[in-house]
């Protein structure tokens, strides 16, 4: 059965700085990811606050916040089937030292913090995490 999915992407301040968005994209692309809309902008430091909501409470949520809104970030809207893990499977585990080769991370993060890409973790949070960059 079919289970097409939407989830956002966020290609982090580290990776823009880089000029590895087109490189990252087309992982997307070449995994069956479809890219339905992207959107280059610079959020404030509330705005990341706010976006990582969910984290209020680990210790490392003030520098995530203060990272997140550091410098443009590009977010994307990718469509495939089961969008949401296979987005997870390609960008590789939170730490890039734990990474898979071949993954996002693996290839281009270079600390827990600068991880260079954000995934969705459930419908749930991707429709909100959508609707966060992309509202109307
Ligand atoms: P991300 O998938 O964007 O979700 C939350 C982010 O917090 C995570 O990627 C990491 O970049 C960052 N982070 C910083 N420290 C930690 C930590 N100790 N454990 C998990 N995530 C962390």
């Amino acid at each position: 059965m079919s289970n097409k999915e939407q989830t956002l992407s966020i290609i982090k301040p580290d990776a823009v700085e880089r000029n590895l968005s087109e490189k990252i994209k087309s992982i997307f692309s070449k995994n069956n990811l479809s890219i339905l809309e992207t959107k280059k902008l610079h959020i404030s430091k509330e705005e990341a606050a706010e976006f990582y909501k969910v984290h209020q409470s680990k210790p490392f949520y003030d520098k995530l916040c203060n990272y997140l809104s550091s410098g443009p970030l590009e977010a994307i809207i990718l469509e495939g089937e089961n969008a949401i893990s296979k987005n997870r499977e390609l960008m590789g585990a939170t730490n890039p030292k734990d990474a898979k080769d071949g993954t996002i991370r693996k290839l281009y993060g270079i600390s827990i913090d600068k991880n260079s890409v954000h995934g969705s973790d459930s419908v749930e949070n991707a429709k909100v995490e959508i609707n966060f960059f992309f509202k109307a």
